[in-house]
């Protein structure tokens, strides 16, 4: 079977598709073919090598797809061999077939093509769950999102209404994607430089936002806690820069302001807590089958694509989300 290969730290001069063995489900696992998988800045931070994004050389990235069961390992009940499948694969997803455990495994309802479930388990499960559990988000709540083009930021603009609406603010790192960011949802999208804080408090009329979602690691955080109103919720889920991050600012400030500052991992939650990110998965599933929910996507024709979009991601170039047809 054909797969993507990373063959050490870099850019796209070190990825390339091959030819791999297909692998075979253990207990509790099932294997999948997989129909479509989709792009995350996870596996751009894998191939540049920052710390604790791929473990060894030859990487195989990929955590997002969707497509039919091939083989269920032993111990695994609720499935057939066919049935039409989201999941998150135990890594290696850019490929032909996957493995995933069992309980990371979501019936696709019918009338959700496989191409918009591609871009669930991770992508929209992880904006859901910044925006219910990590954000508490409340209907008519004012929301900043960092990197509001991307595909997280896109996700969060489709979303929010479904979650009984809200005011949208995003910020992007270069001027020309603030349009595309409006036209996916966003109320007000503004380009990060100076004169932001003042920018973000004069579209709330001085009160600030309710909450925060930040994936930009700690370089946007004196910001966010600039911009917080009273009560606001800060949600840090990234690192996107690289490098290391700051410590937290002094308590004094989250005090006085009733602030609160979470941390938000979708690999934290695979690994501790799977059963949410498999109901976040099927909850976005089940707005998209009911024709709430029409998320645009980029769609790439093979994974030999993959790498040029990965370099459009890692240089901040890319809009929206991409997911990539894998196999038939
Ligand atoms: N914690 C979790 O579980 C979790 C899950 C999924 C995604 N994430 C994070 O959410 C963010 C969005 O993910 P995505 O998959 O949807 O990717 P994406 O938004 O399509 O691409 C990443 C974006 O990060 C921004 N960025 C900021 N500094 C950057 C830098 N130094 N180099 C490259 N890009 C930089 C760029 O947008 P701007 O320049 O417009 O800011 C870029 O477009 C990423 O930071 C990702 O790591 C976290």
């Amino acid at each position: 079977m054909r797969a993507l290969v990373m063959t050490a730290p870099g850019g796209s001069e070190n990825s390339e598709v091959r030819e791999v063995d297909a692998p075979r489900p253990g207990p509790g696992e099932v294997s999948i073919d997989v129909a479509y998988a989709g792009l995350n800045f996870v596996d751009v931070m894998a191939r540049r090598g920052d710390t604790g994004y791929a473990f060894e050389w030859p990487h195989r990235p990929g955590l997002e797809i969707a497509g039919t069961v091939r083989e269920l390992g032993a111990e695994v009940g609720g499935l057939s061999v066919g049935d039409r499948v989201a999941a998150v694969p135990t890594g290696r997803g850019l490929a032909e077939v996957a493995l995933a455990r069992a309980e990371l495994v979501v019936p696709v309802p019918d009338g959700v093509a496989l191409r918009e479930a591609a871009a669930v388990p991770l992508g929209l499960a992880t904006s859901l769950l910044l925006l219910t559990e990590a954000g508490r988000f409340t209907p008519g709540d004012t929301v900043l999102v960092h990197s509001a083009g991307g595909g997280i930021g896109s996700a969060i603009a489709q979303l929010v209404p479904l979650l009984g609406g809200g005011r949208l603010i995003g910020t992007v790192g270069r001027p020309e994607k603030a349009a595309a960011a409006e036209k996916g949802g966003y109320d007000l999208a503004i380009a990060r430089g100076d004169g932001l804080a003042e920018a973000v408090r004069a579209a709330t009329g001085g009160r600030g936002v309710d909450l925060v979602l930040d994936p930009l690691g700690t370089t946007a955080l004196a910001l966010d806690l600039e911009v917080a109103a009273p009560g606001g919720r800060i949600v840090l889920f990234g690192n996107a820069g690289g490098g290391t991050v700051d410590a937290l600012p002094p308590a004094g400030r989250l005090l006085s302001g009733n602030l609160t500052i979470t941390g938000f991992s979708h690999r934290g939650l695979v690994a501790a807590a799977p059963a949410k990110v498999a109901n976040a998965t099927s909850r976005v599933l089940g707005f998209l089958a009911d024709g709430r929910l029409a998320f645009p996507l980029s769609e790439l024709a093979s994974l030999a694509d993959v790498p040029a979009a990965h370099d459009l991601m890692a240089e901040g170039r890319a809009t929206g989300k991409y997911v990539v047809q894998v196999g038939g």
